[in-house]
Protein backbone atom coordinates (compact mmCIF):
# COMPACT_ATOMS: atom_id res chain seq x y z
CA UNK A 1 0.00 0.00 0.00
CA UNK A 2 1.25 3.30 -1.02
CA UNK A 3 1.90 5.89 1.76
CA UNK A 4 2.44 9.90 1.55
CA UNK A 5 5.47 11.27 2.95
CA UNK A 6 5.72 15.35 3.72
CA UNK A 7 8.25 17.28 5.56
CA UNK A 8 6.88 20.47 7.12
CA UNK A 9 8.02 23.49 5.98
CA UNK A 10 7.14 27.27 5.73
CA UNK A 11 3.95 28.76 3.76
CA UNK A 12 2.11 27.82 0.50
CA UNK A 13 2.55 30.18 -2.14
CA UNK A 14 0.86 30.02 -5.50
CA UNK A 15 -2.18 28.34 -7.51
CA UNK A 16 -4.37 25.02 -6.99
CA UNK A 17 -6.15 24.35 -9.79
CA UNK A 18 -9.56 22.49 -8.70
CA UNK A 19 -10.98 19.35 -10.44
CA UNK A 20 -14.64 18.46 -10.53
CA UNK A 21 -16.74 17.72 -8.04
CA UNK A 22 -16.95 13.55 -6.18
CA UNK A 23 -19.95 13.90 -5.01
CA UNK A 24 -21.54 15.57 -7.95
CA UNK A 25 -20.40 13.25 -10.57
CA UNK A 26 -20.90 9.87 -8.71
CA UNK A 27 -24.90 10.44 -9.12
CA UNK A 28 -25.28 12.21 -12.14
CA UNK A 29 -23.35 8.89 -13.71
CA UNK A 30 -26.11 6.84 -12.25
CA UNK A 31 -28.44 9.19 -13.69
CA UNK A 32 -27.31 7.86 -17.07
CA UNK A 33 -29.71 4.79 -16.60
CA UNK A 34 -32.19 7.00 -17.24
CA UNK A 35 -31.54 7.50 -20.95
CA UNK A 36 -30.95 4.69 -23.62
CA UNK A 37 -28.90 7.15 -25.49
CA UNK A 38 -24.69 8.42 -25.49
CA UNK A 39 -24.01 11.21 -22.38
CA UNK A 40 -20.97 12.70 -21.63
CA UNK A 41 -19.80 14.03 -18.50
CA UNK A 42 -17.32 16.85 -18.38
CA UNK A 43 -14.82 18.26 -15.96
CA UNK A 44 -14.79 14.92 -14.15
CA UNK A 45 -12.01 14.37 -11.56
CA UNK A 46 -9.59 11.47 -11.80
CA UNK A 47 -10.44 9.33 -9.08
CA UNK A 48 -10.75 5.84 -7.50
CA UNK A 49 -14.93 6.48 -6.88
CA UNK A 50 -15.11 7.14 -10.60
CA UNK A 51 -13.35 4.30 -11.60
CA UNK A 52 -15.70 2.21 -9.69
CA UNK A 53 -18.83 3.58 -10.87
CA UNK A 54 -18.00 3.16 -14.24
CA UNK A 55 -16.68 -1.02 -13.17
CA UNK A 56 -20.72 -0.67 -11.32
CA UNK A 57 -22.41 0.46 -14.94
CA UNK A 58 -20.62 -1.86 -17.22
CA UNK A 59 -21.88 -4.31 -14.69
CA UNK A 60 -24.99 -3.54 -15.20
CA UNK A 61 -24.72 -3.72 -18.85
CA UNK A 62 -23.46 0.13 -19.89
CA UNK A 63 -20.81 0.82 -22.12
CA UNK A 64 -18.49 3.54 -20.39
CA UNK A 65 -15.33 5.54 -21.30
CA UNK A 66 -13.23 7.04 -18.63
CA UNK A 67 -10.80 9.31 -20.07
CA UNK A 68 -10.79 12.02 -17.63
CA UNK A 69 -11.70 14.81 -17.25
CA UNK A 70 -14.25 13.14 -19.55
CA UNK A 71 -16.73 9.99 -19.05
CA UNK A 72 -18.69 8.88 -21.74
CA UNK A 73 -21.88 6.46 -21.16
CA UNK A 74 -23.39 4.68 -23.85
CA UNK A 75 -26.48 2.13 -24.23
CA UNK A 76 -24.32 -0.94 -24.39
CA UNK A 77 -26.22 -4.96 -24.14
CA UNK A 78 -29.12 -5.01 -22.30
CA UNK A 79 -29.29 -3.76 -18.49
CA UNK A 80 -28.96 -6.12 -15.75
CA UNK A 81 -30.82 -4.30 -12.43
CA UNK A 82 -28.28 -6.52 -10.11
CA UNK A 83 -25.81 -4.17 -8.18
CA UNK A 84 -23.56 -6.56 -6.55
CA UNK A 85 -22.02 -6.99 -2.81
CA UNK A 86 -18.46 -6.88 -4.78
CA UNK A 87 -18.87 -3.83 -6.09
CA UNK A 88 -21.41 -2.06 -3.50
CA UNK A 89 -18.76 -2.49 -0.86
CA UNK A 90 -16.53 -0.92 -2.53
CA UNK A 91 -18.38 2.44 -2.43
CA UNK A 92 -21.77 3.29 -0.52
CA UNK A 93 -22.40 5.95 -3.10
CA UNK A 94 -23.13 2.69 -5.54
CA UNK A 95 -26.50 2.65 -3.71
CA UNK A 96 -27.24 5.41 -6.25
CA UNK A 97 -28.05 3.03 -9.03
CA UNK A 98 -31.62 2.11 -6.97
CA UNK A 99 -33.67 4.58 -7.62
CA UNK A 100 -32.58 4.60 -11.46
CA UNK A 101 -32.86 1.18 -11.51
CA UNK A 102 -36.20 0.30 -10.34
CA UNK A 103 -37.77 3.28 -12.16
CA UNK A 104 -36.44 2.45 -15.64
CA UNK A 105 -36.54 -0.99 -15.54
CA UNK A 106 -38.96 -2.14 -13.07
CA UNK A 107 -37.19 -3.82 -10.46
CA UNK A 108 -33.87 -3.62 -8.75
CA UNK A 109 -31.55 -5.68 -7.14
CA UNK A 110 -28.57 -3.63 -4.77
CA UNK A 111 -26.47 -5.02 -2.01
CA UNK A 112 -27.25 -2.65 0.93
CA UNK A 113 -23.78 -0.87 1.57
CA UNK A 114 -23.31 -2.27 5.02
CA UNK A 115 -21.50 -0.77 7.41
CA UNK A 116 -18.78 2.75 6.76
CA UNK A 117 -16.17 3.96 9.49
CA UNK A 118 -17.59 7.11 9.72
CA UNK A 119 -20.83 5.78 11.03
CA UNK A 120 -24.37 3.05 10.60
CA UNK A 121 -25.30 4.95 7.42
CA UNK A 122 -28.42 3.13 6.68
CA UNK A 123 -30.88 3.73 3.77
CA UNK A 124 -34.22 3.28 5.65
CA UNK A 125 -35.37 7.25 4.38
CA UNK A 126 -34.18 5.89 0.11
CA UNK A 127 -36.54 3.25 0.78
CA UNK A 128 -39.36 4.87 2.48
CA UNK A 129 -39.24 7.11 -0.53
CA UNK A 130 -39.36 3.82 -3.06
CA UNK A 131 -42.41 2.64 -1.39
CA UNK A 132 -44.08 6.12 -1.37
CA UNK A 133 -43.82 5.89 -4.74
CA UNK A 134 -45.73 2.46 -5.06
CA UNK A 135 -42.12 0.31 -4.63
CA UNK A 136 -42.43 -3.54 -2.85
CA UNK A 137 -39.52 -2.97 -1.27
CA UNK A 138 -38.08 -6.63 0.58
CA UNK A 139 -34.55 -7.14 2.36
CA UNK A 140 -32.92 -10.68 1.56
CA UNK A 141 -29.08 -11.52 2.41
CA UNK A 142 -27.97 -8.35 2.02
CA UNK A 143 -30.12 -7.60 -0.67
CA UNK A 144 -32.74 -4.70 -1.53
CA UNK A 145 -35.10 -6.14 -3.72
CA UNK A 146 -37.49 -3.54 -4.90
CA UNK A 147 -40.03 -3.76 -7.30
CA UNK A 148 -42.39 -1.59 -8.84
CA UNK A 149 -45.96 -1.41 -8.52
CA UNK A 150 -48.33 -4.47 -9.88
CA UNK A 151 -44.83 -6.59 -10.20
CA UNK A 152 -42.44 -4.12 -11.39
CA UNK A 153 -44.90 -1.25 -13.31
CA UNK A 154 -44.15 2.38 -13.34
CA UNK A 155 -43.64 4.02 -10.20
CA UNK A 156 -46.15 6.56 -9.45
CA UNK A 157 -45.76 10.18 -7.96
CA UNK A 158 -46.11 10.47 -3.97
CA UNK A 159 -45.21 12.38 -1.32
CA UNK A 160 -42.13 11.93 0.80
CA UNK A 161 -41.07 13.34 4.27
CA UNK A 162 -37.78 12.84 5.04
CA UNK A 163 -36.57 12.31 8.50
CA UNK A 164 -33.02 14.23 8.24
CA UNK A 165 -31.78 15.72 5.11
CA UNK A 166 -30.26 12.92 3.72
CA UNK A 167 -28.00 13.92 0.40
CA UNK A 168 -27.87 11.09 -1.14
CA UNK A 169 -31.26 9.85 -0.29
CA UNK A 170 -32.43 12.97 -2.08
CA UNK A 171 -30.67 12.43 -4.89
CA UNK A 172 -31.47 8.32 -5.53
CA UNK A 173 -35.26 9.43 -5.20
CA UNK A 174 -35.69 12.53 -7.47
CA UNK A 175 -34.07 10.23 -10.51
CA UNK A 176 -36.49 8.06 -9.32
CA UNK A 177 -39.22 10.40 -9.62
CA UNK A 178 -37.66 11.73 -12.73
CA UNK A 179 -39.41 8.67 -14.48
CA UNK A 180 -42.48 8.32 -12.32
CA UNK A 181 -46.49 8.58 -13.21
CA UNK A 182 -46.96 11.94 -12.08
CA UNK A 183 -45.18 14.43 -9.47
CA UNK A 184 -43.65 13.85 -6.20
CA UNK A 185 -43.36 16.19 -3.69
CA UNK A 186 -40.43 16.28 -1.06
CA UNK A 187 -40.04 17.61 2.39
CA UNK A 188 -37.06 18.17 4.07
CA UNK A 189 -34.68 17.61 1.75
CA UNK A 190 -31.39 17.80 1.63
CA UNK A 191 -29.90 21.62 0.27
CA UNK A 192 -26.43 20.31 -1.62
CA UNK A 193 -24.56 22.22 -4.19
CA UNK A 194 -24.61 18.35 -5.34
CA UNK A 195 -28.52 18.06 -5.49
CA UNK A 196 -29.00 21.00 -7.32
CA UNK A 197 -26.28 20.02 -10.02
CA UNK A 198 -28.19 16.86 -10.11
CA UNK A 199 -31.49 18.50 -10.82
CA UNK A 200 -29.57 20.53 -13.45
CA UNK A 201 -29.07 17.34 -15.19
CA UNK A 202 -32.55 15.76 -14.88
CA UNK A 203 -33.90 18.86 -16.14
CA UNK A 204 -31.61 18.88 -19.04
CA UNK A 205 -32.89 15.16 -19.53
CA UNK A 206 -35.70 16.11 -19.54
CA UNK A 207 -37.69 15.69 -16.57
CA UNK A 208 -39.07 18.59 -14.57
CA UNK A 209 -37.24 19.23 -11.07
CA UNK A 210 -38.20 22.41 -9.20
CA UNK A 211 -36.79 23.60 -5.61
CA UNK A 212 -33.48 21.42 -5.77
CA UNK A 213 -31.10 23.91 -3.18
CA UNK A 214 -34.17 24.56 -0.96
CA UNK A 215 -35.74 21.57 1.49
CA UNK A 216 -38.98 20.98 -1.15
CA UNK A 217 -38.25 19.93 -3.96
CA UNK A 218 -41.33 18.85 -6.52
CA UNK A 219 -40.40 16.21 -9.84
CA UNK A 220 -42.89 16.02 -12.43
CA UNK A 221 -41.93 12.43 -13.82
CA UNK A 222 -41.62 11.98 -17.91
CA UNK A 223 -44.30 10.43 -19.54
CA UNK A 224 -41.91 8.98 -21.97
CA UNK A 225 -40.67 6.26 -19.24
CA UNK A 226 -37.28 7.16 -20.34
CA UNK A 227 -35.05 10.30 -20.43
CA UNK A 228 -32.97 11.80 -23.29
CA UNK A 229 -28.84 11.50 -22.99
CA UNK A 230 -26.89 14.61 -21.45
CA UNK A 231 -23.89 16.53 -21.98
CA UNK A 232 -22.46 18.38 -19.33
CA UNK A 233 -19.82 20.02 -17.39
CA UNK A 234 -19.92 19.57 -13.50
CA UNK A 235 -18.74 21.88 -10.78
CA UNK A 236 -16.35 22.24 -8.90
CA UNK A 237 -15.31 20.17 -6.08
CA UNK A 238 -16.54 22.78 -2.63
CA UNK A 239 -14.81 20.21 -0.19
CA UNK A 240 -11.96 19.86 -2.37
CA UNK A 241 -11.24 23.71 -2.04
CA UNK A 242 -11.77 23.99 0.81
CA UNK A 243 -9.55 21.32 1.80
CA UNK A 244 -6.65 23.54 0.44
CA UNK A 245 -8.37 26.45 1.64
CA UNK A 246 -7.15 24.98 5.08
CA UNK A 247 -3.72 23.77 3.71
CA UNK A 248 -3.23 27.45 2.88
CA UNK A 249 -3.95 28.56 6.28
CA UNK A 250 -2.28 26.63 8.64
CA UNK A 251 1.25 28.33 7.66
CA UNK A 252 2.05 31.90 8.69
CA UNK A 253 2.74 33.54 5.34
CA UNK A 254 0.36 31.42 3.20
CA UNK A 255 -0.81 33.31 -0.01
CA UNK A 256 -2.79 30.30 -2.07
CA UNK A 257 -5.11 30.96 -4.77
CA UNK A 258 -7.95 28.25 -5.19
CA UNK A 259 -8.69 28.10 -9.24
CA UNK A 260 -11.79 27.48 -10.21
CA UNK A 261 -13.43 27.39 -6.64
CA UNK A 262 -16.77 29.13 -6.26
CA UNK A 263 -16.90 30.64 -3.11
CA UNK A 264 -20.54 31.13 -2.91
CA UNK A 265 -20.94 26.97 -2.09
CA UNK A 266 -18.67 27.50 0.42
CA UNK A 267 -19.76 30.45 2.94
CA UNK A 268 -20.17 28.21 6.49
CA UNK A 269 -16.32 27.47 5.99
CA UNK A 270 -15.42 31.01 4.69
CA UNK A 271 -17.36 32.60 7.75
CA UNK A 272 -15.32 30.64 10.36
CA UNK A 273 -11.88 30.78 8.45
CA UNK A 274 -12.37 34.49 8.65
CA UNK A 275 -13.66 34.54 12.09
CA UNK A 276 -10.01 32.40 12.71
CA UNK A 277 -8.43 35.32 11.45
CA UNK A 278 -7.44 34.10 7.76
CA UNK A 279 -8.23 36.71 4.78
CA UNK A 280 -10.54 34.78 2.14
CA UNK A 281 -10.77 36.97 -1.05
CA UNK A 282 -12.84 36.33 -4.51
CA UNK A 283 -10.71 37.56 -7.63
CA UNK A 284 -12.95 36.39 -10.80
CA UNK A 285 -13.03 32.75 -10.57
CA UNK A 286 -10.87 32.32 -8.49
CA UNK A 287 -10.59 32.71 -4.02
CA UNK A 288 -7.38 33.70 -2.95
CA UNK A 289 -6.51 32.76 0.70
CA UNK A 290 -3.82 34.35 2.77
CA UNK A 291 -2.62 34.04 6.33
CA UNK A 292 -0.96 37.09 7.73
CA UNK A 293 -0.95 36.55 11.42
CA UNK A 294 -1.69 34.20 14.53
CA UNK A 295 -5.40 32.15 14.47
CA UNK A 296 -7.82 32.87 16.54
CA UNK A 297 -9.68 29.81 18.17
CA UNK A 298 -13.26 29.35 16.80
CA UNK A 299 -16.03 27.13 17.46
CA UNK A 300 -18.03 24.72 14.92
CA UNK A 301 -20.91 22.21 14.74
CA UNK A 302 -21.45 20.56 11.32
CA UNK A 303 -24.79 20.50 10.25
CA UNK A 304 -26.26 20.15 6.25
CA UNK A 305 -25.78 23.01 3.79
CA UNK A 306 -26.15 25.48 4.45
CA UNK A 307 -24.52 24.76 7.61
CA UNK A 308 -20.50 23.90 8.15
CA UNK A 309 -20.21 20.64 5.99
CA UNK A 310 -19.18 17.77 8.22
CA UNK A 311 -16.58 16.81 5.12
CA UNK A 312 -14.62 20.15 6.18
CA UNK A 313 -14.70 18.97 10.20
CA UNK A 314 -11.57 17.00 10.34
CA UNK A 315 -9.34 19.54 8.44
CA UNK A 316 -10.80 22.62 10.36
CA UNK A 317 -9.91 20.76 13.20
CA UNK A 318 -6.15 20.80 12.27
CA UNK A 319 -6.50 24.82 11.85
CA UNK A 320 -7.71 25.01 15.63
CA UNK A 321 -4.81 22.72 16.91
CA UNK A 322 -2.70 25.37 15.77
CA UNK A 323 -4.80 28.31 16.84
CA UNK A 324 -4.52 30.27 19.95
CA UNK A 325 -6.65 29.10 22.74
CA UNK A 326 -9.70 26.63 23.32
CA UNK A 327 -12.10 25.47 20.35
CA UNK A 328 -15.32 23.15 20.23
CA UNK A 329 -16.17 21.40 17.52
CA UNK A 330 -19.49 19.65 17.26
CA UNK A 331 -20.43 16.87 15.02
CA UNK A 332 -23.72 16.24 14.43
CA UNK A 333 -23.91 14.26 10.88
CA UNK A 334 -21.96 11.58 11.57
CA UNK A 335 -21.45 9.44 15.02
CA UNK A 336 -17.95 7.76 14.41
CA UNK A 337 -16.24 10.82 12.19
CA UNK A 338 -13.47 11.78 15.15
CA UNK A 339 -10.95 8.74 14.24
CA UNK A 340 -8.47 11.28 12.83
CA UNK A 341 -7.94 12.95 16.61
CA UNK A 342 -5.69 9.90 17.66
CA UNK A 343 -3.65 10.01 15.16
CA UNK A 344 -2.92 14.19 15.50
CA UNK A 345 -2.52 13.56 18.87
CA UNK A 346 0.62 11.42 18.16
CA UNK A 347 1.45 15.01 16.32
CA UNK A 348 0.83 16.88 19.26
CA UNK A 349 -2.41 18.03 19.09
CA UNK A 350 -4.25 18.58 22.36
CA UNK A 351 -7.73 17.83 22.28
CA UNK A 352 -10.16 15.74 24.30
CA UNK A 353 -13.16 14.14 22.93
CA UNK A 354 -16.40 13.89 24.58
CA UNK A 355 -18.74 12.01 22.67
CA UNK A 356 -19.86 13.79 19.38
CA UNK A 357 -17.72 17.00 20.77
CA UNK A 358 -13.60 17.40 20.44
CA UNK A 359 -12.53 20.29 22.28
CA UNK A 360 -9.26 21.59 21.35
CA UNK A 361 -6.61 23.53 22.92
CA UNK A 362 -4.03 25.00 20.96
CA UNK A 363 -0.64 24.30 20.63
CA UNK A 364 2.61 26.34 18.97
CA UNK A 365 4.11 23.38 17.04
CA UNK A 366 3.30 19.93 15.81
CA UNK A 367 5.44 17.43 15.51
CA UNK A 368 6.23 15.24 12.46
CA UNK A 369 4.64 11.14 13.06
CA UNK A 370 3.55 8.27 11.30
CA UNK A 371 0.07 8.06 11.18
CA UNK A 372 -2.77 6.15 9.80
CA UNK A 373 -5.78 7.27 7.70
CA UNK A 374 -9.49 6.10 8.33
CA UNK A 375 -11.51 7.68 6.03
CA UNK A 376 -11.41 10.14 2.96
CA UNK A 377 -11.62 13.72 4.91
CA UNK A 378 -9.37 12.34 8.28
CA UNK A 379 -6.68 11.35 5.66
CA UNK A 380 -6.91 15.06 4.22
CA UNK A 381 -6.39 16.09 7.52
CA UNK A 382 -3.53 14.33 8.36
CA UNK A 383 -1.46 15.78 5.13
CA UNK A 384 -2.43 19.42 6.18
CA UNK A 385 -0.65 18.77 9.48
CA UNK A 386 2.19 16.99 7.98
CA UNK A 387 2.76 20.52 5.90
CA UNK A 388 2.97 21.93 9.29
CA UNK A 389 4.31 20.06 11.80
CA UNK A 390 8.22 19.51 12.25
CA UNK A 391 10.25 17.08 10.33
CA UNK A 392 8.49 14.09 8.40
CA UNK A 393 5.10 12.69 8.45
CA UNK A 394 4.32 9.49 7.23
CA UNK A 395 0.65 9.18 6.10
CA UNK A 396 -0.29 5.58 5.85
CA UNK A 397 -3.25 4.02 3.90
CA UNK A 398 -3.85 6.65 1.47
CA UNK A 399 -6.26 4.86 -0.91
CA UNK A 400 -8.37 6.53 1.59
CA UNK A 401 -6.89 10.07 -0.38
CA UNK A 402 -7.27 8.90 -3.64
CA UNK A 403 -11.02 8.21 -3.46
CA UNK A 404 -11.89 12.03 -3.26
CA UNK A 405 -8.62 13.95 -4.08
CA UNK A 406 -7.15 13.91 -7.28
CA UNK A 407 -3.38 14.44 -7.54
CA UNK A 408 -2.76 15.65 -3.78
CA UNK A 409 0.61 15.26 -3.80
CA UNK A 410 0.88 17.32 -7.49
CA UNK A 411 -1.27 19.98 -6.48
CA UNK A 412 0.43 20.93 -3.09
CA UNK A 413 3.71 20.49 -4.70
CA UNK A 414 3.12 23.69 -6.85
CA UNK A 415 2.54 25.14 -3.84
CA UNK A 416 5.45 24.41 -2.33
CA UNK A 417 4.99 21.58 0.09
CA UNK A 418 8.05 19.00 -0.01
CA UNK A 419 5.95 16.47 -0.26
CA UNK A 420 6.16 12.44 -2.26
CA UNK A 421 3.95 9.41 -3.13
CA UNK A 422 5.82 6.24 -1.50
CA UNK A 423 4.61 3.38 -3.48
CA UNK A 424 4.31 -0.01 -1.59
CA UNK A 425 4.93 1.20 1.74
CA UNK A 426 4.32 -1.13 4.48
CA UNK A 427 0.96 -0.45 6.16
C1 LIG B 1 -23.23 12.37 1.41
O1 LIG B 1 -23.33 11.09 2.06
C2 LIG B 1 -21.79 12.50 0.95
N1 LIG B 1 -21.48 11.43 0.04
C3 LIG B 1 -20.86 12.44 2.16
O2 LIG B 1 -19.53 12.70 1.71
C4 LIG B 1 -21.24 13.55 3.13
O3 LIG B 1 -20.47 13.43 4.30
C5 LIG B 1 -22.73 13.44 3.51
O4 LIG B 1 -23.54 13.43 2.34
C6 LIG B 1 -23.19 14.58 4.39
O5 LIG B 1 -22.94 15.80 3.81
C7 LIG B 1 -21.85 11.56 -1.27
O6 LIG B 1 -22.48 12.51 -1.69
C8 LIG B 1 -21.48 10.44 -2.19
P1 LIG B 1 -26.56 11.61 4.26
P2 LIG B 1 -24.77 10.46 2.40
O7 LIG B 1 -27.52 10.58 3.74
O8 LIG B 1 -25.74 10.87 1.39
C9 LIG B 1 -28.53 9.65 8.15
C10 LIG B 1 -17.21 12.36 1.49
O9 LIG B 1 -16.33 12.51 2.36
N2 LIG B 1 -29.37 8.85 7.24
O10 LIG B 1 -26.81 13.01 3.91
O11 LIG B 1 -24.55 9.02 2.65
C11 LIG B 1 -27.04 9.31 8.03
O12 LIG B 1 -26.71 8.18 8.80
C12 LIG B 1 -18.53 11.68 1.90
O13 LIG B 1 -17.13 12.74 0.31
C13 LIG B 1 -30.27 7.94 7.77
O14 LIG B 1 -30.37 7.78 8.99
O15 LIG B 1 -25.10 11.18 3.78
C14 LIG B 1 -26.38 10.59 8.52
O16 LIG B 1 -26.35 10.59 9.91
C15 LIG B 1 -18.48 11.07 3.25
N3 LIG B 1 -31.04 7.24 6.91
C16 LIG B 1 -27.34 11.66 8.01
O17 LIG B 1 -28.58 11.03 7.76
C17 LIG B 1 -30.96 7.39 5.54
O18 LIG B 1 -31.68 6.71 4.81
C18 LIG B 1 -26.88 12.38 6.74
O19 LIG B 1 -26.43 11.42 5.84
C19 LIG B 1 -30.03 8.31 5.03
C20 LIG B 1 -29.24 9.04 5.89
Amino acid sequence: MDAIRIRGGGPLRGTVPISGAKNAALPILCATLLSDGASRLRNVPALRDIETTAALLRFLGRDVTVAAPEVHVDAGSSVRPEAPYELVKQMRASVLVLGPLVARFGRAKVSLPGGCAIGARPIDQHLKGLEAMGCTIRLERGYVLAEGPGGGGRLRGGEVYFDMPTVTGTENLMMAAALARGRTTFVNCAREPEVEELARVLNKMGAEVDGAGTDVIHVRGSERGELAPFDHAIIPDRIEAGTYMVAGAVAEGSDVILEGAQMSDLEALVVKMRAAGVEITSEGQNIRVRRTGPLRAVNVTTAPHPGFPTDMQAQFLVLMSLARGESVISETIFEHRFQHVPELQRMGASVALRGNTAVVQGVGTLYGASVMATDLRASASLVIAGLVAEDETEVRRVYHIDRGYERIEEKLRRVGATIERVKGAEA
